[in-house]
């Protein structure tokens, strides 16, 4: 195609592209099993915390919260105003590092979220809130660049 050649000039812009944050993007007719979103960026070298949150009206149905000082990932639901009790326990060493780049993955089962983390299987949680298609927005916020999030 005649408009190839201009491309590569328009690399280097696209490629440091990113998304404000606080992101946030609907989830189209909810989210229903074996859905896939999927979120990349890059941790800030001085970053605390952030989180991916999966919303249905004012409930966040899954908050997932890396938190760089404390080295884990926290996972809570908020319902009517209130977090629930946090999941902290990780199978593997923290895989969010200060100034490296990250793919996450969360695949919504039919009882759990799984999520992986540039691939590799990191954690489950159980749906507290189960009417999937209610789950209709997604909010990616904290010390990160975001570069990508695919709904
Ligand atoms: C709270 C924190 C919230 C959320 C919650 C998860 O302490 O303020 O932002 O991370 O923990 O349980």
């Amino acid at each position: 195609m005649s408009s190839q050649r201009s491309q590569p000039a328009q690399d280097p812009g696209a490629k440091s592209k990113s998304y404000p944050v606080p992101y946030f993007t609907s989830i189209p007719g909810g989210l229903q099993p074996s859905q896939v979103i999927s979120v990349s960026g890059t941790v800030l070298p001085n970053a605390k915390r952030f989180h991916i949150n999966l919303h249905s009206g004012t409930d966040i149905a899954f908050h997932l919260n890396p938190r760089l000082n404390e080295k884990t990932v926290v996972r809570n639901s908020k319902i009517k105003g209130s977090w629930g009790s946090e999941e902290k326990k990780l199978p593997v060493n923290m895989p969010f590092i200060p100034g490296h780049s990250f793919k996450v993955e969360i695949i919504c089962e039919a009882h759990c979220y799984r999520v992986t983390v540039d691939g590799q299987h990191l954690l489950e949680y159980a749906h507290r809130i189960k009417d999937l298609a209610a789950i209709s927005a997604v909010e990616v916020a904290g010390d990160i660049k975001l570069t990508d999030v695919q709904v």
